[in-house]
């Protein structure tokens, strides 16, 4: 039986903000034995997608490296590598560096080796306007909320929010959606449990005191379908904000792509409206 540790479609069928306050001993939730073995080639073979530095973030780099030091316990690490890199490989999370330039909180540095359909290269330098460019009505409803919180984020203030997509695909390392989405046709329904899966990122922000900077964090974690049919509150939790999501969301994260294969899944385990409700 696997263990759902994250399940944000419980709470939400559309795109929130959903910021909450954790403790210190909450941050890095660990559970991956070794890190280091599954970002280390990627940042020798791919480096310009997984990994992006920009002039000027050492000092933020070395204050994260400082910060996941104290969290996770010191260990010798390579002076030649990037402090943030340093930093990264001790943890299943991605880091992400933002610092405030020319007004906008910008990606001043990142390790990116479980993007959800995006790069380093995408991102570098980018400010959260640009980022959430894609994410329907983000600009009008969240922007000027998301700057205020980074503005005013307090030292000892972590926060912690979640999300969730539907995805074909167990890798962690998908920064291209088309070839996974061109799989989905060649899917046998009869194993739509086993061949689609829930896809959550669990992220957290918080303030690097020294450097005026912060350091946000996504941590992929990922179910099947099946792995609901052991827990009938979370399937029918999963139903409803499959049927709930709202058009914006479902558009966005293109989740009529697997309307019939999850529809035909929840009929097959009891959950039988469809995704109008009829
Ligand atoms: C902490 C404040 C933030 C909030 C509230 C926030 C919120 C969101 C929301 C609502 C979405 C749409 C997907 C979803 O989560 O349901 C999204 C997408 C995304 N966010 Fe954020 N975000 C935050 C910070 C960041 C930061 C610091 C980065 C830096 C890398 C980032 C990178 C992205 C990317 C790359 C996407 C996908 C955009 C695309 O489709 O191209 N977010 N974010």
């Amino acid at each position: 039986m696997t263990t759902i540790r994250h399940a944000p479609y419980e709470d939400s069928a559309d795109f929130t903000i959903g910021l909450k306050p954790i403790g210190e001993a909450a941050w890095l939730e660990g559970g991956e034995a070794d890190p280091a073995a599954r970002k280390d080639p990627l940042f020798a073979t791919r480096r310009e997608i997984v990994w992006g530095e920009t002039a000027g973030s050492l000092g933020g780099q070395q204050e994260v490296l400082a910060l996941i030091e104290a969290a996770l316990g010191p260990a010798p690490h390579d002076p030649a590598l990037p402090p943030l890199y340093a930093a990264a490989r001790r943890t299943p999370d991605d880091l992400v560096l933002m610092e405030k330039q020319d007004g906008a909180w910008r990606v001043a540095a990142l390790s990116l080796c479980a993007p959800t359909f995006f790069t380093a290269r995408d991102v570098l330098g980018a400010s959260l306007a640009q980022i959430h460019g894609p994410v329907h009505g983000f600009s009008e409803r969240f922007l000027t909320r998301v700057e205020r919180i980074f503005d005013g984020l307090r030292p000892d203030l972590i926060l912690e929010r979640r999300n969730w997509n539907l995805v074909n695909s167990a890798e962690l390392h998908t920064p291209d959606p088309a070839p996974i989405r061109a799989r989905i046709g060649s899917i046998d329904p009869a194993q739509a449990g086993a061949e689609l899966f829930v896809r959550v990122e669990r992220q957290t922000l918080r303030r690097l005191p020294e450097t005026g900077g912060a350091l946000f964090t996504i941590r992929v974690w990922l179910h099947s379908l099946d792995a609901l049919r052991d827990d009938p509150a979370r399937l029918a939790a999963f139903a409803k904000a499959w049927r709930a999501a709202t058009p914006d969301f479902r558009e966005y994260k293109r989740l009529g792509l697997y309307d019939e294969l999850v529809t035909g899944f929840l009929r097959a385990h009891g959950e039988s409206h469809s995704v109008n409700g009829s």
